[in-house]
C-alpha cells in the first residue's frame, strides 16, 4: 500500500544488475571474486546515503522516490575510486611519448633532463589559478569515466612553497567538485635540479624533506598520505625509510612507489613501515609479496604503466591474489608514464594482464581501492549506510566491465547522492 512506502530523494530502478563488493575491509583471495549481483536490481538513496539494494519489485514496496533515474537495462556499480594519480601539473609530455614509441627507455628520457623535471618545469610556471583550472577540467573527466574519488599526489613542485602549492590547489579543488580527492604529499617524486648536483646535494633535499616540508605539509592538514617514489635512480631505501618515518610520527599515512622499474626491496620496506599502499611492484620479489600479506599493505596495481613505457615486466597480479592479499587497482594518471584517466580501460587490462575476472577487478577498482584509503567504510560498495556514489552503465552485465573496452559505458553518475551526470 502507497502510505506503507516511505518517501526517500532517489530511486534507481530499471538495472538488469546491481553489482557490488560487499564489507568495509579489502578483499584478498578468493574473496577478491565475490560479487553481490542482484538481478533486475534497484538502489533507494537518501540524505546522500545508500538506503536500500534490492529487487526493483521488492524494493518499491517499501520506498517511493521523490526523484527516480531509470537505468534503461544498463548495470549499476559503485563509483570507481582510483587510488593512484598524480592530477596537478601544467603542461603534457607527449615528445617523450614518441621518443619512447620510437625505443627510448623512461629512465633515458629521465636522465636527459626530460621526465618529472620537465613537468617540475611547468608547475612552477603556472600560477595557482592555472593549475586549479587544469585540475578542475580532469576531475570533469574523471567524473565522465565513472571515477567518483581519486588519491591525488603532488610531486611536480618539488620545493616548499610549489609543493604546498599543489596542495592548495587540491584542497580548492576538492571544495569545488563532485569528485573527492585524497592529498598525498610526494615532495619526494624526484630531486629537484637544484639539489642534483652531488650526492651531498641530494642528501639536502633529504633533509629538506624532513626537517622542513613534511613538518611544515603535517601542520597545514593539507595531506593525508606521503608518499616517495623509491627507485635506483631516485630516492633509495634508507632514504625513503627516514622521509616516511618522520611523515609517520607526524600523523601522515604512508604510500610508496615501489620495485617500479628495478627490484630495490621496496615492498618489504613498505611492509616494514606499516604502509597503507605499496603501488606498482612490477619488480616484487617473492619475500616481498610474502611481507605485504604479513603487514596487510594494500597493493596498487597500475597495468596501464609498463604498457605505457613498453616494459616487459609486469607486477604479478594475480600471484599476489594466490598468496591471500587484496589488490587495488589504479590508473597512475600522470603526463609521463600515463596519460590515461580511465578506469575502464584499466580494468580491461587487469584481465588480460592479470587473468582478472571482472568480479576481481571490479572489487580492487572500488572497495579494495576505497581500502587503501582507509575509506573502506563510507564508499566503495553499494550497501546500505555508504555514501551514494554509484554508476549508471550502459552495459548489459558486469562481466561487459573487463571485455568490452575503448567506449565509455557511464551513463549516469551519481555523487552523494546527488545525479551529477546523465539523468
Ligand atoms: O607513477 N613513478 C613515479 N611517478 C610516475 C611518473 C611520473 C612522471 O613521469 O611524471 C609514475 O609512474
Ligand atoms: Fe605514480
Amino acid at each position: 500500500m502507497a502510505s506503507d512506502q516511505r518517501e526517500v530523494d532517489l530511486i534507481i530502478s530499471g538495472a538488469a544488475e546491481v553489482a557490488t563488493p560487499r564489507g568495509e575491509t579489502a578483499r584478498g583471495g578468493a574473496a577478491l571474486g565475490e560479487l553481490d549481483i542482484t538481478e533486475d536490481g534497484a538502489l533507494a538513496v537518501d540524505g546522500g546515503l545508500i538506503v536500500a539494494v534490492g529487487r526493483a519489485s521488492d524494493l518499491r514496496r517499501a520506498w517511493r522516490g521523490r526523484r527516480e533515474l531509470d537505468a534503461g537495462g544498463g548495470i549499476l556499480v559503485p563509483g570507481f575510486v582510483d587510488a593512484h594519480t598524480h592530477p596537478v601539473f601544467a603542461g603534457t609530455r607527449e615528445e617523450e611519448f614518441e621518443m619512447r614509441v620510437a625505443g627510448a627507455s623512461y629512465l633515458e628520457i629521465a636522465g636527459a633532463g626530460g621526465g618529472i623535471v620537465s613537468s617540475v618545469k611547468g608547475v612552477r610556471g603556472a600560477s595557482a589559478e592555472e593549475l586549479l583550472a587544469a585540475l578542475l577540467l580532469r576531475l570533469d573527466r574523471f567524473l565522465a569515466l565513472g571515477t567518483t574519488t581519486i588519491e591525488a599526489k603532488t610531486g611536480y613542485g618539488l620545493s616548499p612553497k610549489e609543493e604546498m602549492k599543489c596542495l592548495e590547489v587540491i584542497a580548492a579543488a576538492d571544495a569545488i567538485h563532485a569528485v573527492d580527492l585524497v592529498p598525498t604529499f610526494l615532495g619526494a617524486h624526484d630531486f629537484p635540479l637544484e639539489y642534483r648536483d652531488s650526492d651531498a646535494d641530494r642528501q639536502r633535499y633529504v633533509d629538506l624533506l624532513v626537517e622542513e616540508m613534511i613538518p611544515a605539509v603535517a601542520a597545514s592538514g593539507l595531506a593525508r598520505y606521503c608518499d616517495v617514489f623509491t627507485e635506483a635512480h631516485v630516492f633509495n631505501l634508507d632514504q625513503t625509510r627516514r622521509i616516511l618515518g618522520r611523515a609517520s610520527e607526524l600523523g601522515l599515512g604512508l604510500r610508496l612507489h615501489v620495485d617500479q622499474l628495478t627490484p630495490l626491496g621496496g615492498a618489504e620496506l613498505a611492509a616494514e613501515l606499516g604502509a597503507a599502499s605499496a603501488d606498482h611492484l612490477e619488480y616484487i620479489s617473492d619475500q616481498g609479496i610474502q611481507a605485504l600479506g604479513e603487514a596487510g599493505v594494500v597493493p596498487v596495481l597500475c597495468p596501464l604503466v609498463p604498457l605505457y613505457l613498453g616494459q616487459d615486466k609486469e607486477a604479478p597480479g594475480r600471484a599476489l591474489v594466490k598468496a591471500g592479499l587484496a589488490p587495488a587497482l589504479a590508473t597512475d594518471f600522470n603526463p609521463g608514464s600515463c596519460y590515461t584517466q580511465s578506469m575502464g580501460e584499466v580494468l580491461t587490462f587487469s584481465a588480460l594482464r592479470f587473468g582478472f575476472s571482472a568480479a576481481e577487478a571490479l572489487t580492487a577498482a572500488t572497495l579494495n581501492a576505497a581500502c587503501s584509503l582507509d575509506l573502506g567504510q563510507r564508499i566503495g560498495s553499494l550497501e546500505p549506510g555508504k555514501a551514494a556514489d554509484i554508476l549508471v552503465l550502459d552495459l548489459p552485465g558486469h562481466r561487459h566491465l573487463t571485455y568490452e573496452f575503448g567506449r565509455n559505458p557511464v551513463r549516469s553518475v551519481v555523487k552523494a547522492g546527488a545525479v551529477v551526470l546523465g539523468g
